[in-house]
């Protein structure tokens, strides 16, 4: 397991290193702390790119894991990096939009990492509560992306951002926070099938 750790430890700084961004350390440590407290049967990742944050949860569990992914490099990435840590029989890479292939799946998940675009975050929500398992967790990476101050040419971008976090606080169907960790970390733990 310690060479496993290592080895992917050295992929994620090489992916930091090459300005391929992977999930901050501190954001990582949270979702491995859900899947230690509360095991997860499957995992979704909404923009999976090298597969170094899925890795990391499957070393950590024995859920499955499903990715989504539209750049065709970072898929093959991903691929390789599932097939040298043994993982290809317990990780399903969608190579594609996810907006075209959420409707697609079929839940329920335990956790979502929301990762992808930041600008389709609020449309990506219904189909997160579709998916999401009651008392699973939706986490939206990088909701605090702006917090110190918007530059005149990401005002859209901030405000898509602000409207995925109106709508998330606003729907009953989950018990939502946001935590200072790496770019802003939302978590959402569905409570029920309440209606928005
Ligand atoms: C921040 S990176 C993902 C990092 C990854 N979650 C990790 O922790 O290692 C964002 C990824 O989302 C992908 N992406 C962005 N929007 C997407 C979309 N609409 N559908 C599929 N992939 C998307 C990008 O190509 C990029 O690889």
């Amino acid at each position: 397991m310690n060479d496993r750790k290592e080895q992917l430890a050295a992929l994620r700084a090489a992916a930091m290193r090459e300005r391929d961004p992977t999930a901050s350390d501190d954001v990582l440590a949270v979702l491995l702390n859900e899947v230690r407290e509360r095991p997860a049967a499957r995992i979704l990742e909404i923009g999976a790119g090298r597969g170094l944050t899925s890795v990391a949860l499957l070393l950590h569990s024995a859920a499955h894991a499903v990715g989504i992914e539209r750049d065709p490099q970072r898929c093959i990435a991903a691929r390789a990096n599932f097939c040298a840590f043994d993982l290809n029989d317990r990780a399903t890479l969608f190579e594609g939009e996810a907006a075209e292939i959420l409707p697609m799946l079929e839940g329920p998940f335990d956790i979502i990492f929301l990762d992808a675009a930041k600008v389709q975050y609020r449309r990506f929500l219904p189909e997160c509560r579709r998916l999401l398992a009651v008392g699973g967790v939706l986490f939206a990476d990088d909701v605090l992306l702006f917090a110190d101050g918007v530059p005149p040419k990401r005002k859209m971008l901030a405000r898509h951002i602000e409207e995925f976090l109106e709508d998330l606080f606003a729907d009953g169907g989950f018990s939502a926070q946001i935590l200072r960790v790496g770019k802003g970390l939302a978590v959402a733990r569905r409570i029920g099938d309440v209606d928005a």
